[in-house]
Order: structure tokens, then sequence, then C-alpha cells
């Protein structure tokens, strides 16, 4: 039996509201020039207000189940990579869940922020291999709008709403995940970082102090984000026996052009083998490799046989690579 976990189906959805610079320049004080050179971003997808970010992810979810030819009955574990579930609990993955009347399986969140989509591919890897499951649901959603200061000019260009979605089965052949790897540093949660939880109830006073908004360092998280995936991308390429010049696409996480375009000089990896969305959606957090992934897929980038690496950072600090043959 083939030893390795692969990908069956994706899937992605986002919200029909889109959001532009020059809407941006009549709420703070930006310009339509300035996000597109230091971020690359013409435009992200806001959730209405009160919208469930539940109700997004399922509609990614049945994209991804769709494509994998696979029953929600036939799912064996829901595992949702989010920081912006509907609620603080239960998890959203139990919401989905019951949306997608996927009674058999078991569900629960991962909270990694933007390196939660591939944290959860690690986590589902392992179980395949382990547990005996048949098929493992791996969803990334985000609706960091809800969390954003809107007067901020340093975060609010940045982000955008989105779920992103992979059925995982069990290969036949040589394909699927040859690595996965993850990695932490704690030390640095304060360059990026929302305070409001339990150290910080809802109150007036938490509201009026923006303790419930995303606070960050931009500068230092740039320049940690182009190291740290870097990092991830050699070790991840290494475990699996290959290198730079094996990759025939790079997915890297969407947060800014600048930083993109540095993780591919750094890894020697041609602009044309770098698969490049942020333009259109913003950082989407979590949800912004597996929607560019399922675009790169149904797009035709990816052919049967490529190499396809995925490398994510984000708020812990964390960061996360995974290399696939499809
Ligand atoms: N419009 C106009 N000017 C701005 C804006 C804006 N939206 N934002 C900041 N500026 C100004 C700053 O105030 C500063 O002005 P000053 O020199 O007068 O003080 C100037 O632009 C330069 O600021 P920098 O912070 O040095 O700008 P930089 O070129 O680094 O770009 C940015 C800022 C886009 C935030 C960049 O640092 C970045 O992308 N960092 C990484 C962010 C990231 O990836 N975060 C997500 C991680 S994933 C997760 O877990 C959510």
């Amino acid at each position: 039996m083939s030893p390795f976990t692969c990908v069956l189906g994706s899937g992605h959805a986002v919200p029909p509201r889109i959001l532009t610079n020059a809407e941006l320049e009549q709420m703070v004080d930006t310009s339509e020039e300035w996000i597109i050179e230091r971020c690359g971003i013409r435009q992200r997808h806001i959730a209405a207000p009160g919208s469930a970010l539940s109700d997004l992810a399922t509609q990614a979810a049945q994209q991804a189940l769709s494509a994998a030819e696979v029953a929600a009955a036939d799912i064996d574990m829901i595992i949702v990579a989010t920081v912006t579930g509907d609620m603080k609990f239960p998890a959203m993955a139990c919401l989905i869940q019951e949306k997608l009347q996927a009674d058999n399986a078991a569900a629960f969140d991962v909270s990694a922020a933007c390196s939660g989509f591939l944290y959860s591919l690690h986590l589902a890897d392992s179980l395949m291999r382990t547990s005996g499951y048949r098929h493992i649901l791996v969803i990334a959603a985000e609706m960091l709008s809800s969390m954003v200061n809107w007067q901020d000019r340093n975060t609010c260009v940045l982000f955008g709403d989105g779920a992103g979605a992979v059925v995982l089965g069990r290969s036949d052949g040589s394909n699927g995940l040859l690595s996965t790897y993850v990695k932490s540093d704690g030390r640095h949660h304060k360059l990026l970082f929302n305070p409001g939880g339990s150290q910080h109830p809802p109150s007036h006073e938490t509201i009026d102090n923006q303790l419930a908004t995303i606070n960050m360092a931009g500068r230092e998280v740039f320049r940690h984000a182009v190291v740290s995936m870097t990092d991830a991308l050699n070790a991840a390429l290494e475990q699996a026996g290959l290198t730079s010049a094996d990759i025939d696409l790079l997915i890297p996480h969407q947060a800014n052009i600048r930083i993109i375009e540095g993780i591919g000089k750094r890894c020697k990896i041609p602009a044309d083998k770098v698969y490049v969305n942020v333009d259109r959606y913003g950082n989407t957090s979590a949800a912004s490799v597996p929607i560019a992934l399922n675009e790169a897929w149904r797009g035709g980038r990816i052919s049967s046989g490529d190499i396809v690496a995925l490398v994510t950072f984000g708020a812990g600090l964390t960061w996360s690579a995974c290399i696939i043959r499809f």
C-alpha cells in the first residue's frame, strides 16, 4: 500500500463584496499607489456584517467534497484552521459538521493564525498514517475583517476574508504529501497579536482601547516572514529528498507581494513558478494557501506528477511548509 496521504479534491469561497483601495482612501490616510507598491494588493473580499464564516467554509468544503467525489458521510475527521470562528466555542468545525451533515466525523479547530492550514495538513497526514481514517476534510477559513481596526492604516489595508478546503485520502501510487514541516517561536508573539481574550474579556473599556483588534509591528514581521518561510521550505524539501529546482509550482502565503518575491529570490525559484493572487484577495490568513491551491489546480497550473510546494507564516510566530506530488 502507498505510504502517502493525497489531496483528492479542493474548493474555495469568498464573500461577494469587494473592498477597493479607492474605498480605503476614503477611510484612512492612505493611497492606492502606496498599497499597490508596498503590498501588491488591489482589492480584497469582505464578509457582510453579521454573516457566518461557517457558511463560507461550508461552501468551500462542499466544492472540495464534490471534486473529490467523496460523500460527507464518508468523512472521518474535520479539522478547521481559523482564529475567527463564528463563536468562541464550540469549535467552528462542529458548526460546519452540522451544515455538511458529516455525521460520522470528529471535528475540531486548530489555532495557528496564517500557518493554520499547513499545521492542519501536518496533523491530518499523521492521523491518516496512524489511525485507519479514510478521509479527512481540512478547511481553513478566516474573517479577519471582524478584528481589524478600521482606523489603523498599518493593518486595515492588508486583510481580506475567505475560505479554502481540501479532502485528503489514501494515495494508491506515488502521489501525495511527501513532507510537512511546522515550527514556531513564541518569543515573538508580541509582533502580531489580538489581545481580546480571557485576559481582556469584552467590556466598554476593551472596545474603547482597541483591545480586540489586530496589533502588528509590520516591518519586523516582514523580516521574520522572509527568513522563516525560506527556512521552512528548505526543511520540507530536504525531508522529501528534493531541491528547489524540483519545484513546479510554489504557493506561498499571500501576505505581501514583496515577501513573496523575497522568498522566490532566496530559494532561487523563477517568478513564473510562483503563484500570486494577493492582488485580488489581500491576506486571508489561514485561507490564503488553500484558496490559491484550488485556483491553481482548477486553472490548469498543476498537472499530474507536478511537485507543488506550500509555505506559510503567521502570528505566534508560526511557520510551515508542505511538499506535494500531484
Ligand atoms: N498607507 C500609507 N502609508 C502607510 C500605510 C498605509 N496604508 N501603512 C503604513 N504607512 C507608512 C508608515 O506610517 C510609515 O510612515 P513613516 O515613515 O512616516 O513612519 C511608512 O509608511 C513606512 O512604514 P513601514 O512599516 O516601514 O512600511 P513597509 O514598507 O514595511 O510596509 C507593511 C508595511 C505593508 C505592513 C509591511 O511591513 C508588511 O507587509 N509586513 C508584513 C505584514 C504581514 O505579513 N502580516 C501578516 C502576517 S500573517 C498573520 O498571521 C495574519
